[in-house]
């Protein structure tokens, strides 16, 4: 039998994607199809901008005509905006040929969902409000490699106050260290050549007590592990981030040195606003301690334009913070209000011209820092880890330490494979290069 799944949102949620398919995989649907071929589709959603999910909205749309075509087909959606307060009924209303909605806390038991729908008439809906355990029962099936995710910890305690996370997805649990360690071990044995740990804030790992150990800690001992390949790790949250860590990532070759630091905003005002429990003042002194123990570590960043109240004013230190911090890029976002959250309630919405505007500049901002700092590698060879093929270009990519995406010609196929790229040429965020014959 034949599955599709459509996935929304972050490397969560990618993950997550690869869950429900082990969960899937068991249950007979042993092939990957497209759309129109599969015997069951699994939309993941998520909820973290209106846009992500007027995207789902859209694409489930499409499906009716499906549905009705095509008898014993099942429709399940499950992610972040299931869980959100009044969604699954709203969803079930406007699509009533979905077959299965489940919410973040419960992918195992999608199967006996199945099972369920399979002998009845009525949708099925299953919904929790908390993790009841941490899911270490379900091997994904990973379609990222040479890369995999591992989660560390699920859900958020930080409520920043733009954000519906701590509300989709619950507290934040930790999985415990042996679990991860093991399971970092055996991905290693596999062939995997880069782990990545995942964690809404992974500098509070074991913040519940029952990881066993600190994040550092955690990390130190996941880049014991023998073999060669990669180890990074996201999201850092600014208020945790430490000089311990740091530390480990100075001392530790296997552990990339790119850090993913979401800024948000570069104004105090609006930092207070968002409830992110650090100034300006204090990310840049984290950033400089940074760059003292790692001078050549790749720091990249998130940043939202148009938060409530936001003048123009607020909006120039946010600009001048991605000169000052010399961001290697950034992921820039409009703010969009979300149900439920403190600033859905703040007064001061910024409009949407304005918010428009200043994204736009903020672009050519973060642009220009990814040029220079693309441009600092010609001339240079840098290591890539090739992960794949790209058909229009007609060559192999892969990324290098960084995190910049790097392509070459090769008569041999190099996926999976660590390659020195002499680097002849940047374009904004990508290299171009030669690699000696393999
Ligand atoms: N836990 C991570 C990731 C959160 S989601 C972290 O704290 O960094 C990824 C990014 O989406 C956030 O960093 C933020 O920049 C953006 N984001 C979250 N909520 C948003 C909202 N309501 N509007 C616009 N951007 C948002
Ligand atoms: Fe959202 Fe803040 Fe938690 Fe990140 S740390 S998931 S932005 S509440
Ligand atoms: Fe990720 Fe979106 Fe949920 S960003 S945590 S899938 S709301």
């Amino acid at each position: 039998m034949n599955y599709h799944i459509v996935t929304y949102g972050c490397q969560m949620n990618v993950h997550e994607s690869e869950k429900i398919a082990g969960v899937l995989r068991e249950k007979g649907y042993d092939t990957q199809s497209p759309l129109e071929e599969a015997d069951i589709i699994v939309f993941n959603t998520c909820c973290i901008r209106e846009n992500a999910e007027n995207h789902a909205f859209g694409n489930l749309g499409a499906l009716k005509k499906l549905k009705r075509e095509k008898k014993g087909l099942l429709i399940a959606v499950g992610g972040c905006m299931v869980q959100e307060a009044g969604k699954a009924q709203l969803l079930k209303e406007k699509f009533p040929f979905i077959d299965i909605l489940f919410g973040t806390h419960n992918l195992s038991e999608l199967s006996a969902l199945i099972d369920k729908k399979r002998a009845q008439k009525k949708a099925v809906i299953s919904l929790k409000e908390a993790r009841e355990a941490v899911e270490d029962d379900i091997k994904p099936f990973r379609t990222g490699y040479p890369g995999a995710w591992v989660n560390i910890t699920y859900g958020c305690n930080n409520f920043c106050s733009y954000c519906i996370v701590p509300y989709v997805r619950g507290r934040e649990v930790s999985r415990r260290a042996d679990t991860i360690i093991k399971e970092v071990s055996s991905l290693v044995q596999e062939g995997f050549k880069e782990i990545t740990l995942l964690g809404q804030n992974v500098n509070s790992y074991n913040s519940d007590g029952q990881g066993g150990m600190s994040f550092p800690e955690l990390l130190d001992a996941c880049a014991e592990i023998e073999g060669k390949f990669r180890l990074r790790f996201m999201t850092s949250h600014p208020k945790d981030f430490s000089k311990e860590l740091v530390r480990v990532v100075k001392k530790r070759d296997k552990i990339c040195n790119a850090i993913h630091l979401p800024a948000q905003s570069g104004s105090d005002r609006i930092l207070a606003l968002m409830n992110r429990k650090y100034t300006r003042e204090t990310y840049l002194d984290r950033v400089r301690m940074l760059r003292e123990e790692i001078p050549n570590c790749a720091l990249t960043t998130d940043l939202i334009v148009g938060f409530p109240t936001e003048t123009e004013a607020d909006f120039e230190e946010t600009l001048s913070l991605v000169k000052e911090a010399e961001f290697a890029s950034a992921f820039t976002f409009i703010y969009s209000p979300r149900q439920g959250t403190k600033a859905e309630k703040m007064a001061g919405r910024v409009d949407e011209a304005t918010a428009k505007d200043r994204i736009m500049r903020l672009i050519e901002q973060v642009n220009e820092n990814t040029r220079k700092c693309s441009e600092s590698f010609v001339g240079k060879t840098t290591e890539i880890l090739c992960e794949d093929f790209d058909e229009k270009k007609k060559c192999y990519l892969g990324r290098n330490e960084a995190g910049r995406m790097g392509y070459f010609e090769s008569a041999k196929n190099p996926i999976g494979e660590f390659v020195p790229l002499h680097v002849t040429r940047a374009n904004g965020v990508s290299l171009f290069g030669t690699v000696e014959e393999l």
